[in-house]
C-alpha cells in the first residue's frame, strides 16, 4: 500500500485536480465492491455520518470526506440528498477547509433546521505550525437555493480545563426555556471522555458553556466520547455516543471502538441524564461508528438515524487499495417501546426487493444457490436452530449466520471468508435473544451486511469484501423459511466533486 506524506494528506480540495480525481473515480467504479443501495464515498475516504437532516422537503446527508485517497487526511464534509432515504444523489464538496479556524480539518457536526435555514454547526480542527491543536465549534449554514455558507467567526473558542479533544456539535432547541443547545464530547485534563453541553439564545452568537452532562450511575466512558447525540423519542430520552477506550463486557463492546447508548430522562436543570435502562451496544456487528439522529419533524415521536458502516482506526484494505473506503449505513427509524430501543429499516426499504431470486419452505429444510451480490433476504424461522451461509464459494463456507435455539445465541462468523481485516478484535460476534428468534431480515449489498433481528430488537452491521468465486447462498433449518430477492439499484455511482457538476 502506498504511503501517505502529510503534504499529500493534506492537499486543499481544487478544481483543477478534477481530471485526477475522474480518474480515481474511474477506478473506483470498476470495484466489485461498490454498493447499490447505501451511500458511499464518490472518491477517497468517507468517515462520521454529518448534518443528517430534512430541509426543504428532503433528507440531507453529509459525510466527513477526503478526497484523494482511503486515508484520514484533510476532512471536509461531503453532501448527499434524497426524497425518502433510499435513493440518494451525490450533491459534491459541501464545507471545505477555508478559515484559519478549520485550517486543518472541518470535523464532524449535526444539522438544524429553523425557517428557511439549515443550520450546520461543525468542528474547526485548528493546527499550528508545530502541529499544535486547538478545536473551534463553528457555524456553516444551507440556504434553499442549496448553497452553503460559512460564517467566520466561531461560535465557540477551546472550552479551558479540557484537552484539544473537543469536538462534533449536535444542535437542538429546547421550548421549555428557550435556550438553543449543543452538545460536544470532550476530553477532560485527566484523560477521561465526557459531555459538555452548551448553550444560547440566538443560533449565531452568545454561545456559553452550560455545563458538563452527568450519567447517574456511570462515570467512566473511556478517554474520549465522539459524536454525541440527544434525542427526544416520544415520551424518553435517547443518548446515543462513542466511547473510545471501553472493555468488552459479556458479548458487548468487542470492536475497537463502540457505539452506545442510554435510554432514559433528562433533567436540564441539573444538567444529569437518568438512565433506565443499561448500558448497550447500539449495534452488535463489526463495523459501526459515529451514528447520528436526523434533525428532522418527518417522524415526531420517532428517529432517524444513520452511521458510518466502519469504524475510527480500523482499515479496509481491499477498496483502499483501489482509492475509496467507507459507506453509510441504511437509513433507520428508532422507537422506544416499553423503554426498549427498537432500529428498523426505513419504510421504503422494503421497495428494494425485487425479483425473488431463491425461496423454498419445507419440512426438511435445504436452500442454495447463487446470490445476487446484492440482496434482501427474509428469514422465518421455525423455532429450531438453523445456519445461513452467505457469499459462500463452492470450496467453503463465507459470512454464516447461526442460530442456536438452545442458548437462544444468534452468531455470526466472518472467518471463512477469503479477505480478512480487522481481525484483532475478533471473526465473531454472538447475541443472546431471551425470548428466541421470530423473524429476521437481511440487507446485503456486495460488500455489507446488515441484519435486523427481531423487528428491530437488535442489529448487526458488518463489512465484508468477497471475491468473484464467493457468490453462493446456502440456508439449512428445519421448517424454516427464507426468501431471497434480488436488490435494487437506488443509489447512482455519479461523479460529481463540486456542487456545480450536480447542477447547482
Ligand atoms: C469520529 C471522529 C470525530 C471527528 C471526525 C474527524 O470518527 O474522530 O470525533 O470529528 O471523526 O474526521
Amino acid at each position: 500500500m502506498k504511503e501517505w506524506t502529510r503534504e499529500e494528506r493534506y492537499r486543499d480540495l481544487k478544481k483543477e485536480d478534477l481530471p485526477e480525481l475522474k480518474t480515481l473515480h474511474d477506478q473506483v467504479r470498476q470495484s466489485r465492491w461498490r454498493c447499490d443501495y447505501h451511500v458511499q464515498t464518490v472518491t477517497g475516504l468517507m468517515g462520521d455520518t454529518n448534518g443528517f437532516s430534512w430541509f426543504n422537503g428532503r433528507w440531507h446527508l453529509f459525510y466527513q470526506w477526503f478526497a484523494y485517497g482511503a486515508v484520514h487526511g484533510l476532512k471536509g464534509w461531503y453532501h448527499t440528498s434524497s426524497p425518502d432515504l433510499l435513493h440518494w444523489k451525490n450533491e459534491g464538496s459541501a464545507i471545505a477547509a477555508s478559515l484559519p479556524y478549520d485550517n486543518k480539518g472541518v470535523f464532524s457536526g449535526s444539522g438544524y433546521a429553523e425557517g428557511d435555514i439549515l443550520y450546520l454547526p461543525y468542528t474547526g480542527n485548528h493546527r499550528d505550525e508545530n502541529w499544535v491543536r486547538t478545536p473551534y465549534q463553528m457555524l456553516a449554514y444551507m440556504t434553499k437555493d442549496g448553497v452553503i455558507h460559512k460564517q467566520e467567526e466561531p461560535l465557540y473558542g477551546p472550552v479551558d480545563g479540557y484537552t484539544e479533544h473537543q469536538r462534533d456539535p449536535k444542535m437542538f432547541y429546547r421550548k421549555e426555556d428557550g435556550y438553543y443547545y449543543f452538545m460536544i464530547g470532550v476530553q477532560n485534563t485527566d484523560k477521561k471522555g465526557k459531555f459538555l453541553l452548551m448553550r444560547s439564545k440566538e443560533i449565531r452568537r452568545g454561545w456559553e458553556v452550560a455545563g458538563e452532562l452527568k450519567i447517574r450511575g456511570y462515570d467512566d466512558f473511556g478517554f474520549m466520547v465522539e459524536c454525541p447525540d440527544l434525542e427526544r423519542v416520544g415520551d424518553d430520552w435517547l443518548l446515543l455516543f462513542s466511547p473510545q477506550g471501553l472493555e468488552p463486557q459479556g458479548d458487548e463492546f468487542h470492536n475497537i471502538y463502540n457505539n452506545t447508548y442510554f435510554i432514559g430522562k433528562m433533567d436540564f436543570e441539573n444538567l444529569e441524564f437518568i438512565p433506565n435502562g443499561p448500558f448497550r451496544e447500539l449495534d452488535r456487528g463489526f463495523d459501526f461508528y459515529a451514528a447520528q439522529c436526523a434533525g428532522q419533524n418527518v417522524y415526531p415521536d420517532k428517529a432517524v438515524m444513520t452511521a458510518w458502516f466502519g469504524v475510527s482506526d480500523y482499515t479496509y484494505p481491499p477498496t483502499a487499495e483501489e482509492g475509496y473506503s467507507g459507506l453509510q449505513t441504511m437509513a433507520r427509524i428508532l422507537t422506544i417501546e416499553n423503554g426498549e430501543l427498537r432500529q428498523r429499516p426505513c419504510e421504503a426499504a422494503q421497495e428494494l426487493k425485487g425479483h425473488k431470486a431463491l425461496h423454498k419452505e419445507s419440512s426438511d429444510f435445504e436452500l442454495e444457490g447463487e446470490m445476487p451480490a446484492s440482496s434482501v433476504i427474509d428469514v422465518i424461522p421455525s423455532g429450531k436452530s438453523f445456519n445461513l451461509d452467505l457469499y459462500r464459494s463452492e470450496k467453503h463456507s463465507g459470512f454464516t449466520v447461526s442460530y442456536d435455539a438452545d442458548t437462544c445465541y444468534l452468531t455470526i462468523d466472518k472467518s471463512a471468508l477469503e479477505n480478512q481485516i480487522n481481525t484483532d478484535y475478533g471473526t465473531e460476534r454472538k447475541v443472546r435473544l431471551e425470548k428466541g428468534l421470530k423473524e429476521m431480515q437481511i440487507f446485503a449489498d456486495h460488500s455489507s451486511i446488515e441484519i435486523f433481528v427481531n423487528d428491530g430488537e437488535y442489529v448487526l452491521s458488518s463489512r465484508i469484501f468477497p471475491n468473484a468465486s464467493e457468490c453462493f447462498f446456502e440456508a439449512k433449518g428445519e421448517g424454516m423459511e427464507a426468501v431471497v430477492y434480488r436488490a435494487e439499484k437506488t443509489v447512482e455511482d455519479d461523479f460529481v466533486i463540486f456542487p456545480e457538476q450536480a447542477g447547482k
